[in-house]
């Protein structure tokens, strides 16, 4: 059976496709030459499945898509504390090539271009050559596949970079750039320079959405903490002079690109891309802008309209019966799904304020696809009591959600039994009786 994603893209697309406004980036030479017509989108699962519709696959230059990637790597290679005493994190209500710097002199954000140099800056390597094939390697390492430069659009903008040269030398003589304003200059317009096809942008917003796992090599590029920084700034800064209207409108992470790109990640769920030339007043893509405003909308997207899920996370509570299996007469709760804090919450309270007649309890995580720390803590709390109440535990859970070690590391070991099948609980019930102690 064909699935509907892709005919759904193809319906998104066709229905934005007759808007012709908006201009080219005319003030790259090379970019005020391409083909207006092109419109692709995709989107990617956190397992890299891909669906596409459109000119998906064809090649366009990154341009300031870049610029959360090398932010990204830049926290990796420096740490966040050192990044952030040369770039700050407020969205400057400018347009990108503003010089927007604080009152210490640091660009507003890294999603400017001021940032975005000073952020290719940090990049280790001594000249621009090396500080290039590091931020390459990353983007590469995000897409799953070796990206390359279009070499013309990279002489085109160098010639004409009168501009991001300026703001380079103002940043140098205020302290804020850690390397030659030429150094800096030619690696960010190198890095802007990378051509990436729609598909490639919708894997790596997946690569960011999904805490820095690429969803098809399952490499993982950052660490969770820092995917969440960088969403976070692609949120209030991604689309320049426009955040405001994106995050009311669309409401996840994004960044675009005067190339006509879009890239965007909903955490945990998809990484979202769009591309098509022409371009608003702010530098966004007019179709992509549209494209991701349908997405947002149709399939749910928006950071403030996230569906409450917990209330389902106990599947099944079974309590004072008196049926015996060979872990004797016991107590069952089935968990399901993600559990986090709210999910823990209305696990919790469900069994703490069951009166639990039964010597032993299960808890089933085999439904379970994965348990926030903070769940954990409160898992081990109920268990923990239950254990006070003489009670024996057993943790059904083949995934490992809630290992031996989580249980020795909560206090619980000896009282709380995992077991990674049924067959297995009931075998070491069945040694445990036999060598005389509880089941
Ligand atoms: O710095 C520049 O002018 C470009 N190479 C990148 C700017 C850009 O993509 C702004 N995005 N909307």
């Amino acid at each position: 059976m064909r699935s509907p994603i892709q005919p759904y893209l193809q319906n998104v697309l066709d229905g934005i496709a007759e808007r012709t406004d908006g201009e080219l980036a005319d003030y790259i030479p090379e970019l005020a030459q391409v083909d207006p017509a092109p419109f692709g989108i995709a989107i990617s699962m956190l397992d890299g499945q891909t669906y596409a519709a459109g000119d998906s696959d064809l090649p366009f230059t990154i341009q300031s898509v870049a610029k959360a990637f090398t932010y990204a790597l830049a926290i990796r290679e420096r740490g966040l504390e050192h990044v952030l005493e040369h770039i700050g994190v407020e969205p400057s209500g400018d347009a990108f090539n503003r010089i927007s710097v604080d009152d210490r002199g640091r660009p507003a954000n890294p999603m400017i271009n001021a940032g975005a140099i000073a952020a290719f800056a940090l990049v280790p390597g001594e000249s621009a050559e090396e500080k290039f094939t590091a931020v390459l390697e990353f983007l590469s390492a995000c897409a799953g596949r070796s990206l390359v430069v279009a070499e013309d659009v990279f002489a085109s903008e160098m010639d004409t970079a009168y501009r991001n040269l300026g703001i380079a030398n103002i940043l140098r003589a205020g302290g804020a750039l850690a390397a030659e304003p030429e150094v800096a200059v030619e690696g960010y317009i190198r890095q802007s320079s990378v051509l990436v096809t729609t598909e490639d942008l919708a894997v790596m917003g997946a690569t960011l959405a999904s805490g820095g796992v690429q969803p098809v090599t399952r490499e993982r590029v950052i660490d969770e903490d820092t995917a969440g920084h960088v969403l976070s700034v692609m949120t209030t800064c991604g689309m320049y002079d426009a955040a405001g209207d994106w995050v009311s409108a669309v409401g996840f992470p994004a960044k675009s690109g005067v190339g006509g790109g879009i890239v965007g990640a909903s955490p945990g769920r998809i990484g979202i891309a769009a591309f098509s030339p022409r371009l608003d007043r702010h530098g966004n893509s007019v179709r992509a802008v549209a494209a991701c405003e349908r997405l947002s909308r149709d399939l749910g997207l928006h950071l403030m309209r996230i569906p409450e899920v917990g209330h389902l996370a106990v599947r099944e509570a079974v309590t004072n019966t008196s049926v015996e299996n060979d872990i004797g007469n016991a107590a069952y709760f089935r968990l399901q799904g993600t559990i986090d804090f709210v999910a823990a919450e209305t696990v919790v309270r469900r069994m703490s304020s069951e009166s639990v007649s039964e010597r032993y309890v299960v808890v089933d995580l085999s439904e379970v696809s994965e348990a926030k720390s903070v769940a954990l803590l409160m898992l081990s709390e109920v268990l923990g009591a239950f254990c006070s109440e003489g009670k024996y535990l057993y943790v059904l859970d083949p995934a490992g959600i809630y290992s031996a070690a989580d249980i020795e590391a909560h206090g619980l070991a000896g009282r709380v039994q995992h077991v990674g099948s049924w067959k297995e609980g009931e075998r070491v019930a069945r040694e445990r009786t036999e060598r005389g102690l509880e089941p």
